[in-house]
């Protein structure tokens, strides 16, 4: 390009200067040279489920306080705020709660955001009890794909799993749902615990090989601050690896993108493919280029952050968009977070974190 025409700096014999653009800021990197790229949108705290290791029953009862509507974000004030973080590098958003599926009209929101010039890919987590509902309608809104959170195929080990809040039938049928509405690919997220859903880890790979559907086994991990978590209840991926490498020999697969966080094996007789998410044994800190915001409008640059940056406030006073890329960009190039690398030295300082249920995964 030519500076001089671009610029004007060089014009000779008085002619109309023309004024530059500012030239467009680059997208931030944090301190630890890790680029901004995926968005988890949590949009309630509220969930169908209690599952033990994130809303235990005697804690989230009845007279709970969730957050309130006025608390929470409007689907305009997500939509706002998902804008200003698109000049700085997202392109990949992630819907999440809380269960997303039980806050109203939310093919509502997924239409608004697959509509935002930038965004590559929007993916959905959910327990999956609410999916047959609307499967068809977030496909026909601009959803592509979908993420089951199911732990086991035994009805009793699930019934434990989901607080006793609903039936594994329901999943099933919500997983059916999504494939029949071409929401694709589907994965299933396992969190696998010793002692409680261990054994029958591969009955979810019996079930979905072949499928099409994905299963990813997670290590049971220590977010928030009352699922009791010990390293003894956690299943290395190494150990599940080799069993189920016993019986489906599996080879190892590219990552699809930089910083994926599953592991990914193919199965050698050509049944699909299987992930592992192993952030105690092998945190993937290193590339982690995730931010959080939770529903009432917090910035957060960890799963284990203790504390956001408002972002609603700034919002509801009156910012701009670019005001509130500014500061959001302001807050990324100053984050260190690596929580998983230094898990063993931050829990002995007994740091907290926020809740999952807030969060989202
Ligand atoms: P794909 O885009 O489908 O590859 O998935 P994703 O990277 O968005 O992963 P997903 O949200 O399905 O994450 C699966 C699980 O991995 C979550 O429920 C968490 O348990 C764990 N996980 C995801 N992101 C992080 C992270 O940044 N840090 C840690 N420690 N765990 C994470
Ligand atoms: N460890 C690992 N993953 C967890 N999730 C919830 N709690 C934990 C934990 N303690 C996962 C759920 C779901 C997503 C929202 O987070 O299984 O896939
Ligand atoms: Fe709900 Fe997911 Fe938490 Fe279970 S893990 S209580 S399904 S938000
Ligand atoms: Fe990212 Fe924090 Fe998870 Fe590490 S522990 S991968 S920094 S969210």
């Amino acid at each position: 390009m030519d500076q001089k025409g671009q610029t004007g700096m060089g014009a000779k014999g008085g002619g109309a200067r023309v004024h530059p653009l500012p030239p467009r800021p680059r997208p931030p990197t944090d301190r630890l040279n890790r680029p901004l790229r995926d968005l988890r949108l949590s949009v309630t705290d509220r969930c169908n489920f209690r599952c033990p290791y994130c809303m235990p029953r005697e804690r989230y009862h009845e007279q709970y306080r969730f957050l309130r509507s006025g608390e929470r974000l409007s689907f305009e004030e997500l939509v706002r705020l998902t804008r200003a973080f698109v000049p700085l590098g997202v392109v990949k958003l992630r819907i999440t709660g809380g269960e997303p599926l039980v806050r109203a009209g939310l093919p509502d929101l997924i239409g608004d955001l697959s509509g935002l010039p930038g965004i590559e890919d929007i993916a959905l987590t959910t327990n999956g009890v609410l999916l047959a509902q609307h499967a068809a309608a977030l496909r026909a809104a601009g959803l592509k794909r979908v993420t089951v959170s199911l732990d086991s195929l035994d009805p009793e080990v699930f019934a434990v799993m989901a607080g006793g809040f609903a039936q594994l039938d329901e999943v099933l049928a919500g997983i059916e749902a999504a494939r029949h509405a071409g929401l694709s690919p589907i994965k299933i997220n396992a969190v696998v615990q010793r002692g409680l859903n261990d054994h029958s880890a591969l009955d979810l790979l019996e079930h979905f090989r072949g499928s099409g559907a994905i299963v990813r086994f997670i290590e049971y991990m220590d977010v928030g601050n009352r699922n009791d978590w010990n390293r003894e209840r956690v299943v290395p991926s190494h150990e599940l690896y080799e069993r189920v490498h016993a019986r489906w020999p599996l080879t190892p697969l590219e990552p699809a993108y930089r910083g994926e966080v599953a592991r990914r094996y193919a199965f050698q007789d050509g049944a699909g493919e299987v992930g592992f998410i192993s952030s105690v044994t092998q945190p993937f800190c290193g590339d982690c280029s995730r931010a959080r915001l939770s529903s009432d409008g917090k910035l957060h640059t960890c799963l284990f952050a203790a504390t956001g940056v408002d972002l609603r406030g700034p919002l509801r006073a009156g910012a701009s968009d670019a005001e509130l890329s500014a500061l959001i960009r302001a807050v990324w190039e100053r984050r260190m977070d690596r929580y998983s690398e230094l898990r063993d030295e931050l829990r002995a300082r007994g740091v907290q974190h926020v809740e999952m249920n807030y969060l989202g995964g």
